[in-house]
């Protein structure tokens, strides 16, 4: 029987298992190893929602890399506002080096559309972008993720960094809004 979870005042249904999820990570991580081979990589986790995510990812990298930390917000409760706020950016200077971004969820593409385009201008050696989970439906932008886990359905996720008002960050696996 389906196991549903109550998370504040919405009811989720299991998703995405834990082990189906860490199957793409490692498959995710084999291809960065391979793209980047000899070569030290700059990894741009995107908090929050990504910093399970990014933990997992990093302990099956096999290339010299570094992690940066940048926080953006464009989310209020279910959907998002199509603002980008800058908590707090990145510090270091990219000119010239492999810059991967790494994010949770590509929603309607608004953050990582200002975001890519504002790295970009500070004039890296590349630039991509790893998400874990992408909604080809919801997207209001072109937004090229090179290293892609799962694509889903336009439904609200939780669980595995992903949260519905900074709860449900910490499950393990991913839960779908229930109808
Ligand atoms: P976008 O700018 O619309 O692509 O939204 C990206 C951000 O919104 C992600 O980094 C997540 O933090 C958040 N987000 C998008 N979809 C979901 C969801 O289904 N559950 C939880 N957070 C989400």
């Amino acid at each position: 029987m389906e196991q549903i979870i109550q998370v504040k005042d919405l009811r989720f249904k299991p998703f995405i298992s834990e082990a189906v999820i860490l199957t793409h990570v490692e498959r995710m991580a084999n291809e960065i190893n391979q793209t980047y081979r000899g070569q030290t990589v700059h990894l741009v986790i995107l908090l929050k929602g990504a910093f399970i995510f990014g933990a997992d990812l990093v302990r099956h990298l096999q290339i010299d890399h570094t992690i940066q930390f940048v926080k953006l917000s464009s989310y209020a409760g279910l959907a998002s506002s199509g603002s980008i706020r800058e908590e707090f950016g990145l510090s270091m200077d990219i000119k010239d080096k492999h810059i991967l971004i790494i994010e949770d969820i590509v929603d309607t593409g608004t953050t990582l559309h200002y975001f890519f385009r504002k790295l970009l201008d500070a004039q890296p050696a590349s630039l991509n972008i790893a998400s874990l989970l992408v909604k080809p439906e919801a997207l209001k932008y072109d937004i090229p993720v090179r290293f892609r886990g799962l694509d889903i359905e336009n439904k609200f996720v939780v669980g595995y960094g992903l949260d519905y008002n900074d709860a449900a960050r910490n499950l393990r696996d991913i839960y779908q809004l229930a109808e």
